[in-house]
C-alpha cells in the first residue's frame, strides 16, 4: 500500500467482527463488502432495498439482505450485533438523475438518519458516511479552470440543490453523533467515482460511463457522431473505484481519527471532451462531437484538493484514468453485448 503505514480493517479489527455494508446492492458498496471478504472477514452484512436479483455483485458467503433503510425498524435489523457499519445507501446517479429528482435525492436523509441511531445502539465501534463533493459551496465551481476544492469550501453553504444539501445534512448528524455522544463517526466526500461494476446505461449513469457507452454504440451502429451534454468544456476529476474502496478502509482506521469530511477523489483534471476523446481512443475510433447544451450539465469545474488527505494518510486516489478507463470500457463493451444476446446485465 502506497504512503505511511496505515492501520486498516485488516490490523484493527477481529476477522469475525460483524461488518455491516449499506447499498450493497449498488456499486461502490458490492465493491466494498468484495474488498472486505477477500480481506479474510468472515462476517459481513450487506444490506439494499433492490430485490437480491438485482444486486450489482454478490460476493459468495456474505449474509445479504434485502431491506429499505429509510425505515428505521430495519435499520434496527440491519446494525444487530455491529461492529462497524458502513452507510452507502442513497437514491442517487449522475447529472441526467440528480438534477431531475431532487426529492429523491434528498429523501436519502431518512437513510442515515435511521442508520446512525441504529449503528449507535447498537453499540457499533464505527460509523462511515458517503458523502459528495456536491455538497461543496456551487459559487466556487463556476469557472472550468476551477481552483480544486479543499474541506474547507462547503461552507458557506451553497450545496448542489436536493442531493447535495441532503449529503451536508447528513454529514451533520455524523458529526454531532461524535460531538455529542461521543460515537466516532468517519465522512469521505467522494469525487466521481467510476469502473466496473459501475451503472452505464438507465439515466443513473455518470459521464465516464455514458461516455464509454456512447462510443460502443456508435461503433456497432457504424454512426460517425456522439452527442456530448453541454459544450464539453465542463471539467471534473474521476476517481478509480479500486481508490475508492481502500480509501474508506484508510479512512475509517486512521488513527488521526478524522473527525470531520475528508476528500476522497482523484486531483486530475479532464474537460468532459478530452474525456470523450480518451474513450475514443481507447475503442479505435474517431468521431465528431455534437454539443447537447439543454441537457443537464451540473457545476462548471470541479476538482478536489488532496492536501488533507496526503497529510493525514501520505496517500491519495492515483490510479491512472487512462488504466482505470480502459478496464470501465471493456467491461461495458461485454455488458453492452451480453445483452444484445438478451443475457442479464447490470443496467
Ligand atoms: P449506487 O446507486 O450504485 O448504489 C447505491 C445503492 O443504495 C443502490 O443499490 C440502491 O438500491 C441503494 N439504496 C437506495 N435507497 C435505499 C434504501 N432506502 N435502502 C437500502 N438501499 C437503498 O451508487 P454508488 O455509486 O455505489 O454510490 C454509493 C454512495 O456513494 C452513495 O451514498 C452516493 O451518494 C455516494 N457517492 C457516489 C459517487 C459516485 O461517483 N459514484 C460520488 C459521490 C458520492
Ligand atoms: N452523465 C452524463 N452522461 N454526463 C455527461 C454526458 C452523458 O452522456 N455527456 C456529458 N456529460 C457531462 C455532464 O453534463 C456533466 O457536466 C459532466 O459530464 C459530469 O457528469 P456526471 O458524471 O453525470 O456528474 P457530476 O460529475 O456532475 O456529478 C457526479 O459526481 C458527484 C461527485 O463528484 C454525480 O455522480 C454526483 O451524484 C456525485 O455526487
Amino acid at each position: 500500500m502506497a504512503g505511511k503505514n496505515n492501520p486498516t480493517a485488516a490490523s484493527v479489527l477481529g476477522k469475525d467482527d460483524l461488518i455491516v455494508v449499506g447499498g450493497a446492492g449498488g456499486f461502490i458498496a458490492g465493491a466494498l463488502v468484495r474488498y472486505f471478504h477477500e480481506q479474510g472477514f468472515t462476517r459481513i452484512r450487506a444490506i439494499d432495498k433492490k430485490p437480491l436479483p438485482q444486486w450489482y455483485q454478490r460476493t459468495p458467503g456474505v449474509e445479504c439482505l434485502c431491506l429499505d433503510l429509510s425505515n428505521a425498524d430495519n435499520c434496527e435489523r440491519a446494525c444487530e450485533g455491529a461492529v462497524e457499519v458502513y452507510n452507502l445507501a442513497a437514491d442517487m446517479g449522475g447529472m441526467g438523475f440528480i438534477e431531475r429528482f431532487r426529492i429523491e435525492c434528498l429523501r436519502s436523509v431518512l437513510i442515515n438518519t435511521h442508520m446512525i441511531e441504529a449503528a449507535y445502539r447498537a453499540g457499533a465501534t464505527r460509523y462511515f458516511f458517503s458523502s459528495s463533493a456536491c455538497a461543496y459551496n456551487t459559487d466556487l465551481q463556476k469557472d472550468p479552470n476551477v481552483r480544486a476544492l479543499k474541506e474547507s469550501d462547503a461552507y458557506p453553504a451553497m450545496a448542489e440543490r436536493g442531493y447535495g444539501w441532503e449529503k451536508l445534512m447528513s454529514e451533520m448528524f455524523c458529526q454531532e453523533y461524535w460531538a455529542e455522544r461521543r460515537f466516532e463517526t468517519h465522512i469521505a466526500r467522494f469525487h466521481n467515482v467510476y469502473g466496473e461494476p459501475g451503472t452505464w446505461d438507465g439515466g443513473r449513469e455518470k459521464a465516464p460511463a455514458a461516455l464509454c457507452r456512447k462510443v460502443i454504440e456508435c461503433k456497432d451502429q457504424g454512426l460517425d457522431e456522439v452527442v456530448i451534454w453541454g459544450d464539453g468544456t465542463q471539467t471534473r476529476s474521476f476517481m478509480y473505484i479500486d481508490d475508492c474502496v481502500l480509501g474508506i478502509d484508510l479512512i475509517m482506521h486512521c488513527d488521526a481519527l478524522i473527525a470531520t469530511p475528508i476528500n476522497l477523489g482523484s486531483d486530475h483534471l479532464i474537460s468532459i471532451n478530452d474525456l470523450m476523446r480518451l474513450a475514443e481512443r481507447i475503442g479505435g475510433v474517431k468521431l465528431k462531437h455534437k454539443h447537447d447544451l439543454a441537457a443537464p450539465k451540473g457545476v462548471a469545474g470541479r476538482n478536489s484538493d488532496n492536501t488533507f488527505i496526503q497529510q493525514v494518510l501520505g496517500w491519495a486516489p492515483g490510479t491512472p484514468l487512462e488504466d482505470g478507463l480502459r478496464k470501465t470500457y471493456a467491461w461495458i463493451e461485454q455488458q453492452y453485448n451480453a445483452r444484445k444476446a438478451g443475457k442479464h446485465t447490470v443496467s
